[in-house]
């Protein structure tokens, strides 16, 4: 039987269907199937003659991988402290959210030590140096190409006077001669990104490559081209906020769950060293639905504020709307509160939102989610000077988490003297009662908290514990 030259490639999740479909069987999305032509080569290992295979030990005499800085120290640290010889890296994020500017004031700022060049396949070679002139780089000899072609950027790479990094602006702009699909299609980005990589490590190019995201949040041309690379970084913030934040979720050379924190400014973005005092900054003394929770990203402790609003429901389905914390998660925490503390939410709207942007992703925001919840409800503020955090669990119990000194230290160092967290310190061989400078509360139980809120309307009619 002939082999059918065309399939059917999913737009969303990459996944190959022999028939058109309305949707994708493998993903759920509605129509998103492209026909693609495929080469119709017999498949297979062939008929050559096999090799044999090296298989070699674990053990290694070569030192590790040595490190180019940028001199961007935010950026570094979300890379692992660097950027390693012949890895790839894709940027990922909204549209506008300064993706472009990022890379080209990296590479302003590495080009004094390592040759650099950026291509753009979006904007025009003038559009960037516009950009360039704004931001003050203008001096910095960074070699600036508009291309498409993945064959001419190839071509560039291996040039004898080739740069030791490239950035590739966009991706989905990149287009392989050889495919007919047009560019953007799963299986041109998808060949174009193991083209460059292939180039680029054959030479020990570092290849930042600039991927969009698509509405759901991934970065469009499905998640192969995560497999592909070695560090993915997605930069994100509101648009409306100046910060932005750079987050590493997968590094082959380093941690990941590591943050950059940026400001976004008339000249571009400048480095934040302290996260915490900013995203501290704007916040109100003795408001009720406040409450600051002290966070771990990556290797770091930050501070955030976590504000809640509960409000009785006009008419209809009580609203939930949460800004940086993950819907589910507040869902479960109600729940909580409601069936094993007695806590009377179902009637009200709550909206969560976790201040300055940033999107907390740990659980130990939960015990500060529901203080700030409670507080609101409660119309009592939590102590000014004190920070929360502790994982809540289905029974109600709070649960120890991880980095308890490192949290206390940075509350500590912000001004804070107070502090609630879970219970077993002491037994640990934590001082209890006082650690750090702060004065410690250990809560064992959900339940404990209350009385922090007298006037907590209970779900029995009784007013609080
Ligand atoms: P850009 O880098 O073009 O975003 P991306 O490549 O992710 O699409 O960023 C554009 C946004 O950044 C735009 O909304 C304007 C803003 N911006 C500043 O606020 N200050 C600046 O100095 C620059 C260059 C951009
Ligand atoms: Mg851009």
């Amino acid at each position: 039987m002939a082999r059918p030259t065309t399939r059917h490639t999913c737009q969303a999740c990459g996944a190959s269907h022999p028939k058109w479909a309305g949707r994708c069987e493998a993903c759920g999305a509605w129509n998103p199937l492209v026909e693609e032509s495929v080469d119709t080569a017999p498949r297979g290992p062939g008929r050559g003659r096999a090799r044999a295979l090296e298989i070699v030990g674990l053990g290694t005499d070569t030192a590790p991988a040595a490190r180019t800085e940028t001199g961007f120290g935010e950026f570094d640290r979300v890379c692992g402290g660097g950027l390693v010889a012949g890895s790839a890296l894709l940027v990922g994020g909204d549209p506008g959210i300064g993706k472009s500017t990022l890379l080209l004031q990296v590479l302003a700022q590495l080009t004094s030590t390592t040759p650099c060049l950026y291509i753009t396949g979006e904007e025009a070679v003038e559009q960037i140096r516009m950009r360039a002139d704004r931001l003050g780089i203008s001096d910095a000899p960074v070699g600036l190409a508009s291309a498409t072609g993945v064959r001419d950027i190839i071509g560039a790479l291996d040039r004898p006077d080739a740069p030791a990094v490239v950035v590739i602006d966009s991706i989905q702009t990149m287009y392989v001669d050889t495919l007919d699909s047009a560019p953007g299609t799963v299986a041109q980005v998808r060949t174009a990104c193991q083209e460059l990589i292939r180039a680029a490590k054959r030479r020990g190019t570092v290849i930042l490559i600039v991927g969009h995201v698509t509405k759901e949040g991934m970065i469009a041309g499905p998640r192969v081209l995560e497999h592909m690379v070695d560090t993915v970084l997605y930069f994100e913030g509101e648009r409306s906020h100046q910060f932005r934040i750079l987050r590493a979720v997968k590094n082959r050379f380093g941690p990941t769950d590591e943050i950059g924190v940026f400001e976004m400014g008339d000249r571009g973005l400048t480095e934040v060293p302290n996260p915490s005092a900013l995203f501290l900054a704007d916040r109100r003394d003795d408001v009720s639905g406040a409450a600051v929770f002290a966070g771990i990203e990556g290797t770091r402790p930050v501070l955030v504020e976590i504000q809640a609003l509960v409000a009785p429901t006009q008419f209809g389905t009580p609203r939930r709307a949460v800004v940086g914390w993950d819907t589910g998660r507040l869902a479960m925490l109600l729940a909580v509160l409601e069936a094993r503390c007695g806590v009377s939410i179902g009637g009200h709207d709550v909206y969560l939102n976790v201040a300055g942007g940033l999107k907390v992703t740990e659980p130990a925001a939960d015990l500060a989610v529901a203080a700030a919840v409670m507080s609101s409800l409660s119309g009592e503020a939590v102590p000014h000077d004190a920070v929360v955090f502790g994982e809540v669990g289905l029974s109600g119990e709070v649960r120890a988490v991880g980095q308890t000194d490192l949290r206390l230290k940075e509350a500590a160092k912000l001004g804070f003297a107070r502090a609630v967290i879970p219970a077993g310190r002491a037994r640990r061989g934590g001082a209890g009662g006082r650690e750090h400078g702060l004065a410690v509360m250990e809560i064992g139980t959900l339940g404990e908290v209350m009385p922090l809120f007298p006037d907590l309307p209970r779900a029995d009619g009784r007013p609080g514990a």
